[in-house]
């Protein structure tokens, strides 16, 4: 099985629970978006089979599911995803703590087309004082530097950020390491409950190697017509 890596840096998060719709949006999108994200409601409803066959063996894939465990758990799910479903790229939280983390990279570098590991920081759902009653007496912004610095030293190709903290995490963590960047919202389009949002352009301007887009795209009549749009804005 081999994804090719994105062409462009639109990833369309499709969160459906009904796996035709899903269907019928990947088949207009996918010729046009660098690739597609799946995560836990749609894995949950229909499983990697489910997965394969909205996305076969070849559409580029981004897999959301942002492992949390023991690191033998984990390797084992870096290893079963990479087996089953083989996506370029999958989450894990970084908060799993830096063996949990290598376990992860070390298991994705067994395989020829290795999937990226990508850390979850601090969730963006979070703040200051939801952290305080986690026990995490930093603010979240620190937070989410030290658990990006945890991930790269121990073997993760990147982040999951929000469109405010690419320029910060790409000064500090180099060119090489990717930043990929949901909470993103097109020029004039509805920000639903996303609330610290930029544009597609702003967040590629701002150092983002690939841009994770949901409703902008699903939720519309044309999806096809929406990831046009999108990508004209970006020149
Ligand atoms: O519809 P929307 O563009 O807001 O979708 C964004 C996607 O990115 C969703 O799949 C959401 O779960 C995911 N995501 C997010 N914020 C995070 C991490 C993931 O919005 N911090």
């Amino acid at each position: 099985m081999i994804r090719n890596i994105p062409k462009n840096p639109v990833l369309a998060a499709i969160d459906k629970d009904n796996l035709d719709e899903a269907d019928s949006i990947v088949s207009a999108i996918k010729a046009s978006v660098g690739g597609i994200k799946l995560g836990k409601e749609f894995f949950t409803s229909f499983g990697p089979q489910g997965i394969l066959k909205i996305a076969g063996t070849d559409t580029p894939l981004f897999l959301d599911l942002k492992f949390h465990d023991i690191p033998n758990t984990v390797a084992g799910a870096v290893r079963s995803a990479s087996k089953v479903i083989a996506p370029n790229m999958m989450t894990i939280h970084a908060s799993g703590g830096p063996a949990m983390i290598r376990a992860a990279a070390d298991a994705a570098a067994e395989f020829d087309h290795s999937p990226w590991i990508l850390a979850v920081t601090v969730l963006t759902s979070m703040d200051d004082a939801d952290l305080a009653a986690t026990g995490v007496n930093s603010t979240a912004s620190d937070q989410v530097l030290r658990l990006a610095d945890l991930a790269q030293k121990n073997g993760a190709d990147g982040v999951i950020c929000s469109p405010l903290e690419i320029k910060t995490l790409r000064a500090e963590f180099g060119p090489d390491f990717k930043l990929v960047v949901p909470g993103i919202r097109p020029a004039g389009s509805d920000h639903g409950d996303q609330k610290r949002v930029k544009t597609p352009a702003e967040a590629l301007m701002d150092g983002a190697d690939y841009l994770v887009i949901g409703r902008p795209i699903s939720a519309l009549a044309n999806p096809a017509a929406s990831v046009t749009e999108i990508l004209e804005s970006l020149g």
